[in-house]
């Protein structure tokens, strides 16, 4: 099914057992890291997974800290650890996805603005989109075909003289 939101369009499936193997694999990997997440202040857990371009998925969780604003999203580690660990190596897809004590994960959660704008600036670094899975530990699942879908006039660096 075709999903629209203020003329954005996105794929929405069912539950995880509509997605291909690779999607559910990698959507899998992600909720598997949400037990990873260091979030003792807010009790909600965010795991994401990325699938490189070398085939190999690799995770982040959100970190947060006693000094609330130092605190990281889940995707921003994963952007991160993207860029450190295989430099040079596309992004394909990646998933997010979450849990929480009280935490209804029945339905999809989006990046936040910060996340979406570090998301575009690796899109446009490698030339590329990557596809986003989104999904609560059951339930709906949205697949987002670009960063930049989520950002529209987003700011960038050739901006910058
Ligand atoms: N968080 C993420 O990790 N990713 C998101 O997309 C939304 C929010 C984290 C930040 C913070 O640790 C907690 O979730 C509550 O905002």
């Amino acid at each position: 099914m075709r999903k629209e939101t203020a003329g954005f369009i996105f794929e929405v499936y069912d539950s995880i057992a509509h997605l291909d193997g690779k999607d559910a694999l990698l959507l899998e990997s992600a909720k598997v890291a949400t037990a990873h997440a260091y979030a003792p202040y807010s009790g909600f857990s965010v795991g994401a997974a990325a699938l490189m371009g070398n085939q190999v998925i690799i995770t982040g969780t959100n970190q947060e800290n006693a000094s609330y604003p130092a605190g990281l999203c889940a995707e921003r580690v994963l952007m991160a650890s993207a860029a450190s660990q295989f430099p040079g190596v596309n992004i394909i897809s990646i998933a997010v996805s979450y849990s929480g004590k009280g935490v209804n994960s029945d339905h999809p959660v989006s990046p936040c603005g910060i996340c979406r704008q570090v998301l575009t600036e690796i899109e446009n670094r490698q030339n590329s989109p990557f596809r986003i899975i989104l999904a609560g530990m059951e339930g709906p699942v949205y697949i987002i075909p670009s960063a930049e879908s989520l950002l529209p006039l987003a700011f960038k660096g050739d901006e910058l003289a």
